[in-house]
């Protein structure tokens, strides 16, 4: 399977970053070529149209929630990193139309967006994974996230992040898939309007 990014394919769009060899995959810290293609999918069946990521980077998963973004017809992907990500690759692929780059600490720049925005359809966090940090973010996006919107979380089995998922388990479905040692995505989705508890220590 081949998603085409603009017209161009992941191949094409890293060769002309003369930075990066003309490999499969985007190097460095990005996701999985697995976990993209999970995250587009998830992201068309949901029909999403507001999505925020957390973990700008090499924008691999930035390209596949924006691609799905166009294919669903338009919207907007908000993608947050404290530091200035590789967009020239969603800009190359033809998707400038369907992010915002939002540059500072996640949380920070949550509390201000947050009120701006009437609800989302999908989280993706992969930025900060300190325990506090995660649910933090889940606080400010989990009660703007639409009833059957999707929650994802990357490398869920990171020891730092485990017991906070085993908790989201508690209370909604939401599924832990072990891909990589210490990496695996979680998805999630919320089915009813009740306010998450972040409280994971009394929760375990
Ligand atoms: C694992 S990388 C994200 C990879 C990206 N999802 C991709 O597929 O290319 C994590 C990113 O989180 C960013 N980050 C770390 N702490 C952050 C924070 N407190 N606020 C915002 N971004 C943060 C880092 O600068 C880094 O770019």
């Amino acid at each position: 399977m081949q998603i085409p990014f603009g017209n161009k394919s992941i191949e094409e769009l890293n060769s002309e970053n003369e930075n990066l060899d003309n490999c499969h995959i985007v190097r460095g810290s990005s996701v999985e070529i697995e976990t993209g293609l999970i995250l587009y999918g998830l992201a068309r069946m949901n029909n999403s149209r507001v999505i925020i990521e957390t973990g700008t980077s090499h924008c691999y998963s930035a390209l596949h929630l924006a691609q799905a973004i166009k294919d669903n017809g338009g919207g907007m992907l908000y993608t947050i990193d404290k530091e200035q990500g590789e967009t020239f690759r969603l800009d190359n692929a033809g998707l400038s139309n369907c992010y915002q780059s939002l540059i500072g600490d996640s949380v920070q720049v949550l509390s201000d967006l947050m009120p701006t925005l009437a609800e989302i359809d999908f989280v993706f966090l992969d930025a900060n994974h300190a325990i506090n940090h995660v649910a933090d973010e889940l606080r400010l996006t989990w009660p703007k996230l639409k009833v059957g919107g999707i929650l994802t979380i990357h490398d869920v089995f990171n020891e730092n992040m485990t017991p906070l998922c085993y908790s989201l388990q508690k209370q909604f479905p939401f599924m832990m898939m072990p891909n990589r040692p210490s990496v695996g995505i979680g998805i999630g989705q919320k089915i009813e309007d009740v306010p998450l508890d972040l409280n994971w220590e009394r929760l375990l």
